[in-house]
């Protein structure tokens, strides 16, 4: 962190922020916490550190629709904030699946402006030896439950429909187009179509949008191939290597891809939340470990034209322009690194490009635009623990640079780690969660967008703090936990503006995501169109 960038980052901001940021620039410490109850006289800086208080919740919430995916649970449920009743819920192993592991989700804007009418969500499951990685004394290999209904990777459409009061499914992507993907389900900020990704098989496929009984279409697809310079599985990526972008095209009749299951995956169970180094180690089996790029989320800038396909081995991702489908960069997080590489294209057909990485530092994970525009937060997880800010301004992606870090001394070693991120809906703040190993509970930190340090800890939330989300009145952020599997689980309360706890509410399953519906467009940025 050098000062002319603080100098440089501070002058951008407080054009963007505007009068208020003016105002606030020499005292923006005291700002925050004039407005908190409970630390009104405390400094700022990391000071304000606070224990979870393990309460009930205080405030009402207001009229959103929480949703959240069960993992092992195989299903997803909707909760009504303002009724903390659960309004509906789903489980796929109704429809035939039988061995669904609901992951990721997002949901499209209700077309009424009404969540509570009707919406529309997608679901991505895991399937096969995902269930095989927790421990469980399960029998269900043995059972037969792992074979083609068993295989996951399903992308489920379900509805909502306010007049029943019920969900139903509407469609599996993955059978309509052949492409099943299991991991990070990321909407066009447009609404207009999702992205889902998949680290297992290294493919990112973008999706239109489909309507009610409409079949869903594929707009573009790639996958992310890793060839390694060193010869054994320990250097694969450390010692760098060549990415190879491909662009896929349908091989079954009717347009299909054959990407079904578990075809196409190279690694048989996915890497835990920073679980990557297990595979240099040889503890992650499949058919090619050494040609992983960890390909497995793909996020989209607010302005509606730019795309990141997240490489967590890879230490970085590439910047998909969704105007031409023509790749732009590889942009990369780890400290000390190149921070922006051009590519190559070396085929036409199939279109396919490479970049050369000279060595690898560390694994990237999760990341987020911010809604505003203007930056991009990407983890560097394992090797190092940090977050990486860049500049993303410039309207030419291969001028996009890292302008700092966000650290913090105790991110030492592996863990605690920064985890998944959000912003708060005025954007001044960006909210982490940061994962400790289990049974351990995690913790959450609020860092100020401006300066990019740490103004608020929470701590001690619960066992695999996820992702946050945050109702669209600015009011409150929410942040969903569980033990993968058979541990608490619910969802932590504070308040965006104040950064007071609210409390907790009740929340089965071993989520790894949760979403507030979005009622209008506008609100996709804030709601999973540019974070996972
Ligand atoms: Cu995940
Ligand atoms: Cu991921």
């Amino acid at each position: 962190m050098n000062d002319p960038f603080s100098a440089k980052l501070s002058r951008r901001n407080l054009f963007r922020f505007g009068a208020a940021g003016l105002a606030g620039a020499g005292a923006f410490s005291a700002f925050h916490y004039v407005r908190g109850r409970t630390s009104a006289s405390a400094p700022m800086a990391a000071s304000g550190v606070e224990d979870a208080r393990f309460e009930g919740l205080r405030e009402q919430l207001g009229r959103y629709i929480l949703l959240t995916p069960q993992k092992l649970g195989g299903g997803t449920h909707a909760v009504d904030l303002a009724t903390q009743k659960t309004l509906a819920w789903i489980s796929y192993w109704n429809y035939g699946d039988s061995c669904p592991i609901s992951h990721h989700l997002a949901a499209f804007p209700a077309d009424s402006g009404d969540p509570y009418k009707g919406f529309e969500f997608v679901n991505t499951t895991q399937g096969g030896d995902n269930v095989l990685m927790y421990g469980l004394r399960t029998r269900i290999r043995e059972n037969g439950m792992l074979g083609q209904a068993g295989q996951g990777n399903h992308i489920y459409r379900v509805g909502y429909d306010g007049k029943t009061g019920q969900m139903e499914l509407l469609e599996d992507i993955a059978e309509t187009t052949g492409i099943g993907l299991g991991v990070h389900t990321v909407p066009f900020p447009d609404g207009t179509g999702i992205a889902c990704g998949d680290g297992q098989k290294d493919i990112v496929a973008f999706f239109s949008r489909a309507r009610g009984e409409e079949k869903t279409k594929v707009l573009n697809a790639f996958r992310a191939d890793w060839q390694p310079k060193a010869d054994d599985l320990g250097s694969t990526w450390m010692k760098g290597g060549r990415i190879v972008l491909t662009r896929l095209s349908p091989s079954l009749d009717l347009g299909r891809y054959d990407l079904q299951g578990t075809t196409g995956n190279k690694i048989n169970f996915e890497m835990a939340p920073m679980a990557e180094l297990r595979v240099e180690r040889g503890q992650i089996p499949g058919n090619d470990p050494r040609g992983l790029t960890g390909l497995d989320f793909c996020l989209h800038d607010p302005g509606h034209r730019f795309s990141l396909m997240g490489l967590r081995m890879c230490g970085g991702g590439f910047i998909i322009d969704r105007k031409n489908w023509e790749p732009v960069c590889f942009i990369q997080a780890n400290e000390g690194l190149q921070d922006n590489f051009p590519l190559k294209k070396i085929s036409n057909s199939p279109d396919t490009w490479v970049v050369d990485l000279p060595s690898v530092g560390n694994p990237i994970h999760e990341s987020g635009f911010h809604p505003n525009g203007g930056f991009l937060c990407m983890m560097n997880n394992l090797r190092a623990n940090n977050v990486a800010v860049f500049d993303t301004s410039d309207p030419d992606p291969r001028k996009w640079k890292r302008v700092t870090f966000v650290k913090d001394p105790e991110w030492q070693g592996e863990f605690p780690s920064p985890f998944h991120l959000n912003y708060s809906i005025d954007g001044t703040k960006c909210f982490f969660t940061v994962l400790r190993p289990k049974p351990m509970r995690s913790d959450v930190v609020v860092v100020d967008t401006r300066s990019w340090k740490i103004i608020k800890k929470f701590r001690n939330i619960g066992v695999d703090a996820q992702t946050t989300c945050t109702t669209y009145d600015g009011k409150y952020a929410i942040v969903i936990f569980s033990g993968f599997q058979r541990m608490e689980s619910g969802a932590f309360v504070f308040r965006q503006d104040t950064l007071e706890q609210v409390g907790y509410m009740p929340n089965f399953g071993g989520h790894h995501d949760c979403v507030i519906v979005p009622s209008t467009v506008e609100q996709l940025k804030y709601s999973r169109s540019c974070t996972v």
